[in-house]
């Protein structure tokens, strides 16, 4: 008889991609394949030059290493009562968990997406990431496109990083950034409001320290963004950075 797991394995060896799809008893599923984590060396070189909480490097693991973390981490969240996809089954080559709906970039990233459906979204998005956060965990990973969305419910997906001897405080801090930084590439009619994710954040978590770490960033690189603001520089500087740049200008209004 077919079980789960031997549907996995005959869709493994037709399959390129590292995470796919498949139906299984009328149910979906999702497969992920053994995959390392490392930074690169112009990651960690940049890194050195601008020690910014979004730029730390993740812990290199091999294959392996990277399931064990992932699966328990998932099982962690569960026992927390965080949404995450149950997991499956696991060896040291893939893993299968259930699929948790789709993933929310597709509703944020929308361009007819009206406001109140943008904020019932961020609202959700938030209260999970604090949820997280007020566990004394951290996602990782917390950019959108690591979220999915059902019914109702907002579920954490892709914790395989981890980091080495860095304080829970940033790596939390370090979530909030990523997440913002994530939103700057909605396409929306409207702006996002960070102060109102910013002050959202800090009500359900009590990190009242919060504002000051975002201001203290601001200050930091207010000179690279004074340059990203000189125009000539502005169009040479790709899409990620200027959004970046994007992020830090409107913080500097906080
Ligand atoms: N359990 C799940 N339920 C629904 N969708 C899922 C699930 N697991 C993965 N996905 C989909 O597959 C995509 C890739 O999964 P995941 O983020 O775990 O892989 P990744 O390769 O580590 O991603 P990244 O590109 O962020 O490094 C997700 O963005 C999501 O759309
Ligand atoms: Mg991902």
């Amino acid at each position: 008889m077919n079980d789960l797991q031997t549907v996995a394995k005959e869709a493994l060896l037709k399959s390129q991609a590292d995470i796919f799809s498949l139906e299984f008893q009328e149910k979906k599923y999702w497969v992920k394949k053994a995959r390392g984590t490392f930074s690169s060396n112009l990651h960690k070189f940049y890194y050195k030059l601008f020690p910014f909480e979004v730029l730390i490097p993740v812990e290199t693991k091999t294959g392996q290493e990277t399931i064990a973390f992932e699966t328990s981490k998932l099982e962690l969240f569960q026992q927390k009562g965080i949404n995450t996809p149950k997991v499956m089954f696991k060896n040291d080559t893939f893993f299968i968990l259930e699929d948790c709906g789709r993933n929310i970039n597709s509703y944020l990233r929308k361009r007819d997406i009206t406001k109140e459906q943008m904020y019932y979204y961020l609202d959700l998005l938030i209260t999970q990431l604090a949820n997280i956060h007020n566990n004394n965990l951290f996602h990782g990973g917390a950019q959108a496109r690591n979220f999915t969305y059902k019914e109702g419910n907002v579920y954490a997906i892709d914790l395989e990083d981890s980091f080495e001897n860095i304080d829970l405080e940033i790596l939390q801090f370090r979530d909030l950034l990523l997440f913002l930084l994530s939103l700057t590439k909605i396409r929306a009619s409207f702006d996002v409001d960070y102060n109102f994710i910013i002050e959202k954040y800090i009500a359900l978590t009590a990190k009242t320290h919060t504002k000051e770490r975002v201001k203290n960033l601001v200050n930091k690189i207010s000179f690279l963004i004074n340059l990203s603001q000189i125009k000539w520089i502005n169009r040479l500087l790709g899409r990620d950075v200027k959004s970046f740049f994007k992020l830090f200008t409107s913080l500097k209004k906080l």
